[in-house]
């Protein structure tokens, strides 16, 4: 076995939840949305909050008070596909000789204190992230149990803030003498994503293994409706990925297509080496050209049957479904290291381990109410996930 170095750049943020506000009241109603687009809130939908600063004419902080009344947030999460698949793969490596290391930026606030007691608690080191100037990124997530004739909905407000001033030079030399680079979920820190072609590139040129997952663009939807969402500064960056995991929607909408089929050929024909897409209890689809996992043709994969017959039998065990694709994220992750660190050669892993890793994971998420799982004590999820992963075998005739 040889140690291996993961470093993982993208999102991470906090979730504020805040209970019991009324999307009929008079306040919320002055920061509603009057035309698409204009910045203002939409219930359902997520806006960013610079856009409803400058629709509103005011700032973020004093417009929450207000919609809230002032009111302390009823929830706090640790949130954020990059962060969150990146502390699945380290919990389900616990004693392996893989270290993950994340890179990013956070504000010089309460808010970063929040997620900074979240992370040290779990394996991932956080030398390398960064206090920046601006606000620690976040989303606020207002919910009206009421709305709807008592259906209930919410309304998020986005702030990249800090992440804004988090630009490529800040990945210094320490990032690309990783073994895996992972980015993840990077439309949320636009000063990487607009710049993934160069920083891909940077990384190949040092022969790393590049993993990118993606995450709905709000920004480049909002700016260029019906477009395709750029996935860096030109399409060069697909041949330059080894792994691209992205869900459904996200697939149609990078590659711009309106079928499925053609959207996964686009990437097959952009160069990417293999390709893994989610479609939430559906069945997966996973294909490898031979580069990094041994070859497979386009093959469908079914979600973990055991996740949903506990789900079935004990409701009560039911949290909810966010993270489910940043654990199956995390757990492809930790499958590639693993095989890399157990001596395996690009070309020669196997796909039914990160299949059945991503499926663990991604079963297990539903469990829990957001995305990171808090470890009672190290090794704690491997052993849980374990169970989940044999029956996955089992589930495909492999074990
Ligand atoms: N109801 C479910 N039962 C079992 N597994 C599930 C279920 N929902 C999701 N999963 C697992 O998680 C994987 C990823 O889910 P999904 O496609 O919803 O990701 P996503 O859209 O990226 O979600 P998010 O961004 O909220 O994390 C699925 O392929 C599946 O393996
Ligand atoms: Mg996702």
């Amino acid at each position: 076995m040889s140690e291996i170095n993961v470093a993982a750049v993208g999102c991470s943020l906090a979730d504020y939840l805040y209970t019991d506000i009324d999307f009929n009241s008079d306040v919320f109603r002055k920061y509603q949305s009057r035309v698409e687009g204009d910045g203002g809130l939409s219930p359902g939908h997520l806006v960013f909050a610079g856009d409803l600063a400058k629709f509103a004419d005011s700032d973020f902080q004093t417009i929450i008070n207000e919609i809230t009344g002032g009111k302390p947030f009823t929830a706090f999460n640790l949130g954020g596909p990059a962060i969150v698949a990146l502390i699945n793969a380290a919990q389900l490596l616990h004693g392996a000789p893989v270290k993950f290391s994340f890179f990013g930026a956070l504000g010089r606030d309460a808010t970063a204190g929040r997620m900074l007691e979240i992370i040290q608690r779990t394996p991932v080191r956080i030398e390398h992230y960064q206090k920046v100037s601006g606000e620690s990124p976040c989303t606020d997530v207002l919910s009206d149990p009421n709305y709807a004739n008592g259906k209930g909905e919410r309304t998020f407000i986005n702030n990249i803030g800090a992440c804004w001033n988090y630009t490529p030079d800040m990945l210094d030399k320490s990032f690309f003498d990783a073994d895996i680079l992972f980015f993840g979920a990077t439309a949320l820190t636009p000063g990487i994503h607009d710049h993934l072609t160069a920083l891909l590139a940077r990384g190949k040129a040092v022969d790393t293994i590049n993993i990118v997952t993606t995450v709905f663009d709000f920004r480049n939807e909002k700016d260029h409706p019906g477009r395709p969402w750029p996935l860096g500064e030109s399409n060069d960056s697909f041949r330059m990925i080894d792994l691209l995991v992205m869900d459904w929607d996200e697939a149609l909408k990078i590659s711009g297509k309106n079928h499925f089929d053609d959207a996964f050929k686009f990437f097959i024909d952009q160069g990417v080496k293999t390709l893994i897409v989610t479609h939430g209890a559906h069945d997966f689809y996973a294909w490898s050209s031979g580069k990094l996992f041994e070859p497979l043709e386009m093959t469908a994969y079914p979600v973990c049957a055991l996740a949903d017959q506990i789900m079935l039998e004990n409701p009560a065990s039911r949290g909810d479904t966010t993270g489910c694709g940043d654990n199956f994220a995390g757990g492809v992750l930790a499958s590639v290291a693993a095989q890399i660190a157990a001596g395996k050669k690009p070309g020669e892993l196997k796909m039914i381990d990160a299949c059945a890793r991503g499926a663990a994971s991604g079963g297990f998420a539903c469990f829990s109410i957001g995305g990171v799982y808090r470890e009672p004590s190290p090794g704690d999820k491997q052993a849980q996930i374990e169970r989940f992963y044999q029956s996955y075998l089992e589930q495909l005739g492999q074990s």
